[in-house]
């Protein structure tokens, strides 16, 4: 199977067309489980389902967010911590509340069992109907290091040195942690529909590398291409026009 790739001018279009995929989903059904990347990419897009919001075209009073991954060791005050990012971008002012929000116990001794833990209240609250995902430079999804197949499960992660400098640009001069835990690949494939934002020249190299690949797991995300009904966004600079 070939991705549904959609250009996109910039990461403003991108960030309204990604937006009107979600309001789509959450106005057919209300309470949809989302599964909401952090990173750079997918911001724009929560700032614009913020002013939506706003302008009363979304209404995310039922709605509900799935955490996609975090760091291990780290708490939920930490200022690295991608729980906290994912909430002061899009939890806090869509207004959803802690009940609404399934996320990882990533400070816990065991790993194991917070990966359990997730996978069942995930699949207990119906699955993921939505997952907005960004990629890193590496092709990885989540925290999915390369290399990962289709099936790799939920679980406790080495980052690779590629992600560890990547994300480094996220804090400032604080370490990035080298542990993550992560939704396996298996459970982000089982999401109903799938959004890929692509945005910015540092991605044109591994969204061409993606666009002709078969499923391989050196590049997690060319698992996708088996999934039926993903949409790719990629903007002008992420395809090298
Ligand atoms: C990070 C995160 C991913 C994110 C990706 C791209 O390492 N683990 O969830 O989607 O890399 O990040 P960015 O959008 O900042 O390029």
């Amino acid at each position: 199977m070939t991705l549904d790739l959609r250009s996109v001018d910039d990461a403003a279009e991108l960030a309204r067309a990604a937006a009107d995929i979600v309001v789509d989903v959450v106005t057919t059904k209300p309470s949809a489980l989302v599964m909401a990347a952090t990173g750079e990419t997918p911001m724009g897009t929560y700032a614009e389902l913020v002013r939506r919001r706003a302008e009363g075209r979304l209404d995310s009073s039922a709605m509900r967010v799935v955490q996609l991954d975090e760091y291990l060791g780290i708490g939920p005050d930490d200022p690295r911590s991608l729980y906290g990012w994912m909430h002061r971008s899009l939890v806090a002012p869509l207004g959803i509340g802690a009940d609404r929000v399934i996320r990882f116990d990533s400070e816990g001794s065991d790993a194991d069992r917070a990966a359990r833990d997730y996978d069942r209240e995930v699949e207990s609250g119906g699955g993921i109907d939505l997952a907005i995902l960004g990629i890193g430079v590496n092709g990885h999804l989540g925290f999915n290091e390369p290399p990962s197949d289709a099936g790799a499960p939920t679980r406790a992660v080495d980052l690779s040195p590629d992600t560890l400098t990547s994300n480094a640009a996220y804090w400032g001069g604080r370490t990035v942690p080298t542990q993550a835990i992560t939704a396996g690949m298996s459970m982000i494939l089982s999401a109903r529909r799938i959004l890929l934002l692509v945005s910015g020249p540092s991605k044109a190299e591994i969204l061409d590398r993606l666009l002709r690949s078969e499923p391989d797991p050196s590049l997690p995300a060319s698992q996708l291409t088996a999934h039926p009904d993903t949409v790719v966004l990629a903007d002008r600079a992420a395809r090298g026009a």
